[in-house]
């Protein structure tokens, strides 16, 4: 079918954009998209395609933005259980790390989601999913991380494979049994990080081989933070995942700097994500690789935290930026790339054409794909938004509505509202 009658086609055409590139949206505003099967076969203009495709059925985008699909690349998307009460508490002054370190919090999660099933996980997950999708996201990041223990974080695994092979929301997978210290193991976390070592991640490469071989590795993901996991057990479970040949995430400096980001960049990690508390020496170490720097602007939002990530330092460093959604029980429920983009203009102070790069060919980097997606150009997967809107800065400048019309997924149209 040929994508016809658009207000501006963003194509975000060239690649993932370094530092003072972000933002190049290679907006056509005359421009089609020809979509064969579930592909991109051409992107140009207008007139030019139909003059070399007059039979081709036509889609009209009704004088719309036409963009590629978001990609959302770092989300804790399967849990079960109910975290409501934990807000409260933290309205009344508690913070996120002293009800963690009172058995609340991610450990909280861990208690009802160990007591699921696959079928109870993929339940409130599948609509967590269908919400991404409806808000314009078509492929995203998924961890697990909420059991801890062996049996349960291959469940949550299955969980992940299971809804990307039910579609339409595609999934990259993340193995984070390093989300917290076990209940079990509180007062011994080398023991733990051992058991992650030595146990979980051949358990998890094994499980992979066995139900998911013709698909790369899962990512592995550590949480580096006072409470959770030490630079030098941060370091020991990278390095292991690493030669067993997993790619690579680091949650860094969420609250504190413990050095995660730097870590990241000297692992060749695919990202390093929140950079909250990040160093200007941080910056510099990720900016000199291709290690993505993900912000996560509803985390702070989620938590009134007024610190966020330093974006445009990170730009001026000539470093690779993204944006996520972060969803989460805990710090960010946010089914809404578009709310992240709103609150990137804002607090990241990143334009709405940075934000949208961010959020799609950038994001696509952060999960070692946009050879694939994030981008319209020929020969990538037909994931692509008709918004409501003529103007793509209406993203970012309204928040809190969806501006996302017809999703198009793998060439297949699913109109959303
Ligand atoms: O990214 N920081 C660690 N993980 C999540 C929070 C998870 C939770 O509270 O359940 C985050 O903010
Ligand atoms: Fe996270």
């Amino acid at each position: 079918m040929l994508i016809e009658n658009a207000s501006q086609v963003l194509t975000l055409k060239g690649g993932p954009q370094r530092g003072s590139r972000l933002g190049e949206l290679g907006i056509l505003s005359h421009g089609a998209v020809l979509v064969r099967g579930e592909t991109i076969e051409a992107v140009g203009d207008a007139a030019d395609l139909r003059a070399a495709y007059p039979n081709e059925p036509g889609f009209d985008a009704g004088g719309r933005v036409v963009m590629p699909g978001f990609v959302d690349p770092h989300t804790h998307l399967v849990w079960a259980g109910d975290r409501a009460a934990e807000f409260e508490l933290r309205l009344q002054g508690k913070t996120y790390l002293e009800i963690l370190a009172a058995g609340g919090g991610i450990l909280s999660t861990v208690r009802a989601s160990r007591a699921a099933g696959v079928d109870e996980l993929l339940q409130p997950t599948r609509e967590r999913a269908r919400a991404l999708f409806r808000h314009g996201v078509t492929t995203a990041e998924a961890k697990t991380g909420y059991a801890l223990e062996t049996a349960g974080e291959l469940r949550e695994l299955e969980a992940l494979l299971k809804l990307d092979a039910e579609g339409p929301l595609e999934i990259a997978p993340t193995f984070l049994g390093a989300h917290a210290i076990a209940p079990e193991y509180q007062d011994d976390p080398d023991g733990y990080t051992d058991l992650i070592c030595r146990e979980m991640l051949p358990a998890a490469a094994a499980w992979w081989r066995e139900h998911a071989a013709a698909r790369p590795l899962p990512f592995v993901d550590v949480f580096c933070e006072t409470g959770a996991f030490s630079l030098a057990q941060t370091r020991r479970i990278l390095e292991t995942a690493r030669a067993a040949g997993f790619p690579l995430k680091v949650h860094a400096d969420e609250f504190d700097n413990l050095g995660g980001a730097s870590l990241a960049a000297e692992l060749g990690a695919a990202s390093a994500d929140h950079l909250v508390k990040t160093s200007a020496e941080d910056v510099r170490a990720m900016a000199r690789t291709d290690t993505v720097a993900v912000a996560l602007p509803c985390t702070p939002f989620g938590l009134a935290d007024p610190h966020y990530t330093p974006a445009r330092d990170i730009l001026s460093a000539d470093g690779l930026l993204a944006v996520a959604s972060d969803i989460n029980p805990g710090t960010a429920w946010c089914e809404n790339m578009q709310f992240v983009i709103a609150l990137a203009c804002r607090y990241l102070k990143l334009t709405p054409a940075q934000a949208i790069a961010a959020a799609t060919i950038n994001a696509a980097a952060a999960i070692q794909r946009a050879e694939r997606v994030g981008s319209l150009e020929p020969g990538k997967q037909a994931d692509l938004l008709i918004l409501t809107v003529e103007d793509y800065r209406h993203l970012g400048y309204r928040f809190g509505s969806n501006l996302v019309a017809t999703v198009i997924k793998k060439g297949v149209v699913y109109p959303v509202q």
